[in-house]
Order: C-alpha cells, then structure tokens, then sequence
C-alpha cells in the first residue's frame, strides 16, 4: 500500500468528540517515549505530521488523522510516564482504554515497545486487557536502529517467551526504526490487509480484483 496523502483532522479527549466512525481505524498506542508520533510520521512519510519530543508525555490528546481519504490513524497519549502526577496519568489511562473499548471502527491496534528494553509489566498488562477485551492488536518494536542485530534477536526472542507465558498465541510482531525508516513496508501490508475486517468478506474482491 502506497500512502499519499494524510491530513490531520482533529484532537479529542472523549470518544464522542472523534470524527464518525466510518472508516476503518487504526490506533498507534504504547508507553510514553515510545516512538508513536515518530513511527507515525515516518510511515507517511511526513516528517511535520504528529508532534514529537524527546521528552516524555508530548502527546496529551487522542489525535486523528485520515489517510488518503480511505483510513483513519490515530496518535495516543503514551501510557506510565512516572513524572506527570498520579491523577493524570489515570485520566490518560482511562482515555485510552475507553477509546480501545469503544471505538467502533478500530480495525486494530499497535502496541509499540522500545526494542532497547525488557519486557516490562506495564506493556504485559495492558496487552492483558486488550486480549480480555478482545480486541486486535500487533506489536511494533520499536528504535531497532539503536541495537546491534545480536542484542535484536535476544530481545526479541526474551520478549516472546515472555509472552508466551500467558498467551497461547503471540500477536504479529513488527520490527521498526522511524530513524532509518525500517519495518514499515510490514506495517502497511499489515494495514491494507486488515481492512476486510472493517468492509467485511467482500472487500478483497470489490478493491483487488
Ligand atoms: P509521547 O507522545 O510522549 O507518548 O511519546 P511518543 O511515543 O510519541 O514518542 P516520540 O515519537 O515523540 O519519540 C520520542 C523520542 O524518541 C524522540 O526523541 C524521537 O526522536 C526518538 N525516536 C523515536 N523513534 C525513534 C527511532 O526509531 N530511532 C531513534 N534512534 N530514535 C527514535
Ligand atoms: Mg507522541
């Protein structure tokens, strides 16, 4: 899939204030710091698009935008940044769960995770609930241009058996740096492919003859 245009559309707090569900959604979601609005800029190609920092909690509000007139991507509030007080960081939780559980036309989401780290509790747990709540989900390592492909593999083979300890299953796993612009292709195939979830079984036919 070849993205060409996307246009920001607007910022919301609350599900009722997000454009009409009538396209199908894709939500970028993860700790603060992560790489979400980076890795979003860098899959469109639009270096301007989501606002980044380099310090953490930039994003505050659930941003969307559309892409090519056909899908909406969304850019999340991170999640657990120890600094900002105990009750934002409830309200930024609660956001984004409502907008996970309630968001009728979110096709899928990606759970973005620093390849640099561990696997963290936090990141586990939210996954948890996004199983418990049934809704679809693949993970994006993120800033894989900061590690050896050695130190890669090892993460990466960690994280899985970590996973794999409480689920039967592992989600598809993506690999990315926003800064050398890898893994993305992935990613876009991902999301055309997904689409038939929003349109139904004859979507593959009608678009792709
Ligand atoms: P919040 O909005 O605060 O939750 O953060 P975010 O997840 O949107 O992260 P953001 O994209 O703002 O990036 C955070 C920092 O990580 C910035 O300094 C980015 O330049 C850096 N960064 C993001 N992706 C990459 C990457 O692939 N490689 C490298 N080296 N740095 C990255
Ligand atoms: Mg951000």
């Amino acid at each position: 899939m070849e993205i060409q245009n996307v246009k920001f559309v607007k910022s919301s707090q609350f599900n009722h204030e997000m454009p009409k569900p009538d396209r199908p959604e894709y939500g970028f979601v993860g700790r603060s710091n992560v790489g979400k609005s980076s890795l979003i800029n860098a899959l469109c190609n639009h270096s301007g698009l989501a606002k980044t920092s380099a310090k953490p909690g930039k994003t505050q509000v659930i941003n969307h935008f559309i892409v090519d007139d056909e899908w909406y991507l969304v850019d999340l509030p991170g999640y657990g940044y120890a600094k900002v007080s105990k009750s934002a960081r409830q309200k930024f939780e609660r956001m984004i769960r409502d907008y996970c559980t309630l968001r009728p036309n979110l096709v899928s989401l990606f759970v973005l995770v620093d390849s640099r780290h561990s696997p963290q509790l936090n990141d586990l747990e939210f996954m948890s609930f996004l199983g418990v709540s049934q809704i679809p989900f693949g993970i994006v390592f993120t800033k894989a241009d900061k590690l050896k492909p050695q130190e890669l593999e090892k993460n990466l083979k960690v994280y899985q058996e970590e996973m794999l300890k409480t689920w039967e299953e592992l989600p598809p796993i993506f690999l990315t740096s926003s800064e050398k612009k890898t893994g993305l292709e992935d990613l876009r195939f991902y999301i055309e492919d997904n689409m038939k979830y929003f349109y139904g079984e004859g979507y593959d036919e009608m678009e792709y003859p």
